[in-house]
């Protein structure tokens, strides 16, 4: 539950509002998707959510509890860049949080060793960061989010560094693991058809300062391949969210 978000950065020039009054709740097991123009506040507002940042004004609640500092055993983050750490193999990088919080060895192999299943990495759990694709960190980035099952996973554009193809295709995966395992998702990205494509809700963020354009149910059947983008009724959901945002988008481009 995000109620009244408004950020405000101060930097020794100047100060920028990146959120304004952003307020929206997300159900237990939805997957949700963040859209908005570069700039627009998205990754400022999951650093929030997932309490590695303050707002200024306003709060979010995960579960019924006020986030105000990091949590990964409710809250996790999935950013961007994978974040792997290069000198530690894939199944040492998974299991790194548990470890932290003081789980026992035992407990954590065996938890490790599942969600590294759940994203298809079995075989790969001894080889190292570099030793993988790029669609293969980035479920690794995955696997260690699942691992510490979190109520709520945050995903910064885990895709963007990808492929199209490859993409689409963990973008598929995603979902099949969403509806497997459950929780909460909330998945920034810049791309409207694999928001539409692969949410259950999408909200929409007007560019700087980022406040709520609209928050858009996806009334699509729960199976989506790749193809129903051609079908009409994804135009219809995608161009409505194109018409919301196009002149954010045209003025980000600008500023
Ligand atoms: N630590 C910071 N200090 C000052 N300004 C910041 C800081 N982090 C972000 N900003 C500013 O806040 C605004 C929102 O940034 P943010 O990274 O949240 O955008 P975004 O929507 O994630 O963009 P993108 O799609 O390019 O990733 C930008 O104008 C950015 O310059
Ligand atoms: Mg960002």
């Amino acid at each position: 539950m995000v109620e009244n978000v408004s950020k405000t950065y101060v930097t020794k020039t100047d100060r920028i509002t990146a959120l304004d009054d952003v307020s929206f709740s997300i159900e237990p097991g939805e997957l949700v998707s963040l859209v908005g123009a570069s700039g627009c506040g998205k990754s400022t507002l999951l650093r929030i959510i997932a309490g590695l940042s303050r707002a200024s004004e306003g709060s979010v609640s995960v579960a019924g509890t006020t986030v105000t500092k990091p949590n990964p055993g409710s809250v996790a983050v999935v950013f961007q860049e994978d974040a792997l750490l290069p000198w530690y193999t894939i199944e040492e990088n998974v299991g790194l949080g548990l470890l932290a919080r003081g789980d026992r060895r035992a407990d954590i192999r065996r938890a490790v060793a599942m969600a590294m299943d759940q994203v298809g990495l079995g075989q790969f759990a001894r080889a190292y960061p570099r030793e993988l694709s790029g669609g293969m960190r980035q479920r690794a980035a995955l696997a260690r989010g699942l691992v510490m099952e979190p109520e709520v996973m945050l995903l910064d554009e885990p895709f963007a560094a990808l492929d199209e193809q490859t993409r689409n295709l963990m973008g598929q995966e995603l979902r099949a693991l969403h509806s497997r395992i459950g929780g909460t998702m909330i998945m920034v990205t810049h791309s409207l058809t694999e928001a539409v494509l692969l949410s259950d809700r999408v909200v929409a963020l007007s560019s700087r300062p980022g406040r709520v354009r609209t928050v858009l149910p996806i009334d699509l059947p729960a199976l989506r391949p790749v193809e129903l983008i051609d079908e009409p009724e994804f135009g219809v959901l995608r161009n409505e969210l194109w018409q919301q945002l196009e002149g954010d988008w045209r003025r980000s481009e600008r500023s």
